[in-house]
């Protein structure tokens, strides 16, 4: 049986980390491409190199052409600018719009039947430039932000209550900003409701630390996070290519669902061979249904501004 094949676009931190965790996967054969001449081939090399001791089989290329990513079954775009020390993810907006522009046309071209997962920043304003440049079909373009904030979110709880990550389910929905919306009454630890285990007050506060999850490492290094994005866009890839039909929040289009009227925003999705295969509407109550408005008009605006680059 043909492997399947990967190509990750954008060789930084993000890109090489979401190789090297896909390999370890053994998810498929993976090409890493970038437009710095060796760095692509020097991160590739490396990765393949470790193959022996982590005993993945699968081929790892690095490359600055695009010819070598034909007929991939998942594109999986980490390119663009990260964010440095007081900068927003919304300041990466106009130049990141420019790349995910090109890197689309080389989609088109290269792998028109892949399924893409959008990683860069600002996570669901890219994901709506994916979906206007490509053209592909709604459920094969998404966005990995759920992915990541709920995983952050997940390890907090775990800390918090000395409990394994295992046992940790979390729902979480909205943009991939400040405003995201994670959800606690959805969340158990072994299936035991989290209002159940935490009070209102600390719960409150491991939902600001994950709102802001990003730009504490962004504070921490000085640069973005790629340990737990890569693990997260590996988890996505890993749940279509399986065709395993997983229970992520992922950013995907929604049109009557919550109401959000055509816009790509994160909500609890269905994973599987064709991408996303079901949204799963929640009954949220007042007070979650309001900030869920709220996160979707703020990628509405980030939309906007979308439109008026491409
Ligand atoms: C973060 C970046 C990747 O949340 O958006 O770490």
């Amino acid at each position: 049986m043909a492997r399947n094949k990967i190509t990750i676009v954008g060789a930084g931190n993000v890109g090489a980390t979401t190789a090297h965790i896909a390999a370890t996967g053994q998810l498929g054969d993976i090409v890493l491409i970038d437009i710095v001449a060796g760095l692509a081939e020097g991160k590739a090399l490396d990765i393949a190199e470790a193959a022996p001791v982590q005993l993945y089989d699968c081929s790892v290329t690095g490359t600055v052409d695009w010819d070598k990513s034909t007929g991939s079954d998942i594109v999986i775009i980490t390119s663009g600018l990260p964010r440095r020390p007081g900068m927003s993810r919304d300041d990466l907006l106009a130049k990141n719009v420019g790349i995910v522009k090109d890197v689309c046309r080389e989609i088109v071209k290269h792998s028109p039947d892949s399924i893409v997962i959008v990683v860069c920043n600002p996570l669901d304003a890219m994901v709506y430039a994916t979906a206007k440049t490509t053209g592909f079909a709604k459920n094969k373009i998404m966005g990995m932000a759920g992915a990541l904030d709920s995983a952050r979110f997940g390890s907090f709880i775990a800390a918090e209550l000395g409990v394994s990550v295992e046992d940790i389910k979390c729902v979480l929905m909205g943009g991939h900003g400040d405003d995201m919306v994670p959800l606690p009454r959805f969340t158990s630890v072994s299936g035991i409701p989290l209002e159940q285990l935490l009070d209102a007050e600390r719960i409150a506060e491991l939902i600001e630390r994950t709102r802001k999850g990003g730009i504490e490492v962004v504070n921490l290094l000085g640069y973005s996070a790629y340990y737990a994005p890569g693990a997260g866009a590996v988890k996505m890839a890993e749940a279509i290519l399986k065709d395993k039909k997983t229970v992520l929040p992922c950013c995907t289009y929604c049109d009557s669902e919550y109401d959000v009227g055509g816009f790509f925003v994160g909500v609890p999705a269905i994973l599987g061979t064709n991408g996303v295969e079901k949204i799963i509407e929640l009954d949220l109550n007042e007070s979650e249904r309001a900030l869920l408005e709220k996160s979707v008009d703020h990628v509405k605006s980030l939309a906007a501004k979308v439109d008026k680059l491409l």
